[in-house]
């Protein structure tokens, strides 16, 4: 197999299927499922992190690297779930969190009892004049700081501040790490997601700064000096000495030519890399937790073919994708889930499949599931969300003001139990599960099958063409100018073959003349006008 085989399927553990009707999801869930997996054509399955965690993000804080959290199952479950997804030639990629560990691991609980080996695990620093060491901010809100007054030492947690950075310049903890990563390999895993990855080289330790512009680090720690031989040393030491193992890098506010180095082969690093610029062209001033009144598919457009073009010219990869665990449905977000249902959620397939890269489905999308839409605050989950809350609460904004914000960009969106059928809880579990989701349009996998327009035989169909085409894989891409925001045309091409890619990203017909004479490949309506498109009409061409 080789990168641009993949198609990747995302399960939000938690939230895919549960076997043992507790409410939660799980491994064997997630076994039961396999064929249907099989069957929609994917052929890898990446998991969000199925390790021991006391679960303040979800299992993005991790206690024991060795250990399957047991609402999830156990290790021989895990055991079973490679073997079963290995008859259906489908690989499993774990998501590899090593930026930080939980304050409930070991090596921290040992850091708070005062052992400088393992403060040296983390970073442990003096205040200054009784305030911490910068002046950074978390990203899920307040200061990345936390004061531990015992030993009169502050920690860094870039996220939460049950999420303690740890420290890749001390050569222990990086030996530790490569521990980790090959215990995993070793059962067979095929696949490494490394979470916020980019971040984990920090500066030196005696240079803490203020960050005087933005006051939250970001430029400090972000593709830090060292990222690059760590990153060769980790590759070194861990997945290429193990056959057909592909990795990708979450790659949070990272630039065109870092990038570039991460996934370009020659400098055996990663192969891939998720980008997060095109789902920032909903955020008001760069400012996520603001309600974007309309839909902005200028500056979206602009960014996916400046990432394209650069990454092709600098043979670098891109894992695409609209939707993952820590972003809104994108058919909610960018398409019209009410009216416009199948066209915009097989519109937005057609966008992103289709580029240069590898394609990232997310769970529940390939029936088109949506928002949330809650109608209390008290119905969200996540920390992020709950910290976001109390900010603008202490802004003074009011509930309602709050909840239309967060019921557009809170992550609990992309992370509802998925709709299996029409019982109760959907066909995921017997009992009430642990995020509410009251599925306001009804939308079942058993409803979609049953519909003239199925979306889950519509990605069927649109990945058996990417797979089945090399020039789909490998050909280089193209952006074609139009004078309108909303249309959005690319083509992909090679010595044999050139195809177009023709979208319509509103909820409005759009004057556009089609060449007369051309072979449709896909089209997501009944009919063809050759004057104009239809709301989200996708339509493929060979040309
Ligand atoms: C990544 C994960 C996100 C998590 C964060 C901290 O961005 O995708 O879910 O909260 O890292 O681990
Ligand atoms: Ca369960």
């Amino acid at each position: 197999m080789k990168k641009e085989d993949l198609v990747v399927y995302e399960i939000y553990v938690k939230s895919f299927n549960d076997s043992n009707d507790d409410g939660i999801g799980d491994l064997n869930g997630i076994k039961e499922k396999i064929p249907y997996l099989r069957k929609l054509g994917i052929n890898y399955i990446w998991l969000t992190p199925i390790y021991q965690t006391p679960n303040i993000d979800n299992g993005y804080d991790i206690e024991n690297y060795y250990k399957i959290n047991p609402d999830y199952g156990t290790m021989s479950d895990f055991n079973n779930l490679l073997k079963e997804a290995k008859k259906y030639k489908i690989n499993i990629m774990l998501d590899m969190v090593l930026n930080h560990t939980s304050t409930q691991h070991h090596w921290f609980k040992k850091a708070l009892k005062g052992s400088k080996k393992y403060q040296n695990y983390y970073f442990f620093e003096k205040g200054k004049n009784n305030k911490p060491p910068t002046n950074w901010t978390s990203k899920f809100g307040g200061s990345a700081w936390e004061y531990i007054k015992k030993l009169d030492l502050w920690y860094l947690h870039l996220f939460s501040k049950q999420q303690a950075d740890i420290n890749w310049e001390n050569k222990k903890l990086r030996a530790e790490v490569f521990k980790i990563v090959n215990f995993w390999l070793k059962k067979g895993v095929k696949g490494l997601r490394f979470d916020v990855i980019n971040l984990i080289s920090k500066p030196e330790k005696k240079n803490w700064k203020n960050d005087l512009k933005y006051n939250d680090g970001k430029k400090f720690y972000t593709d830090g000096k060292n990222i690059n031989f760590y990153l060769k040393e980790l590759n070194k030491k861990t997945f290429s000495n193990y056959e057909n193992v592909f990795t990708v890098g979450e790659l949070s506010s990272t630039n065109l030519k870092h990038f570039a180095n991460y996934s370009n082969p020659k400098n055996k690093e990663l192969d891939m890399g998720f980008i997060f610029y095109h789902l920032k062209t909903d955020y008001i001033d760069n400012h996520k937790w603001s309600y974007a009144p309309t839909k902005d598919f200028k500056k979206f457009k602009e960014v996916i073919e400046t990432w394209q073009l650069y990454q092709q010219k600098h043979n670098s990869w891109i894992a695409n994708f609209l939707s993952n665990h820590d972003q809104p449905r994108h058919i909610s977000r960018f398409g019209n889930d009410k009216i416009y249902h199948y066209q915009s959620a097989t519109c937005f397939a057609v966008l992103y499949i289709f580029l240069r890269g590898t394609p990232f489905i997310y769970y529940g999308e390939e029936i088109g599931q949506t928002n949330l839409y809650n109608t209390k605050i008290e119905e969200f989950n996540d920390i992020e969300t709950t910290n976001a809350y109390k900010k603008l609460r202490s802004e003074n904004k009011t509930d309602d003001q709050i909840l239309k914000i967060i019921n557009q960009k809170s992550r609990d969106n992309g992370r509802s139990p998925f709709a299996w059928n029409n019982k109760k809880y959907y066909g995921f579990s017997e009992t009430r599960p642990w995020l509410k989701y009251k599925n306001i349009y009804n939308i079942t996998l058993e409803n979609d099958l049953k519909n003239k327009n199925s979306i889950f035989k519509f990605y069927q169909e649109i990945l058996r063409l990417r797979q089945q085409n090399k020039t789909f894989k490998l050909g280089k891409i193209k952006f074609i100018e139009t004078n309108n925001d909303n249309i959005f045309i690319y083509e992909r091409y090679d010595d044999q073959k050139n195809y177009q890619i023709i979208l319509n990203l509103s909820d409005k017909k759009q004057n556009y003349k089609i060449k007369e004479n051309i072979k449709i490949i896909i089209n997501n309506h009944e009919k063809l006008n050759f004057n104009f498109l239809n709301p989200y009409q996708a339509i493929i061409v060979e040309c």
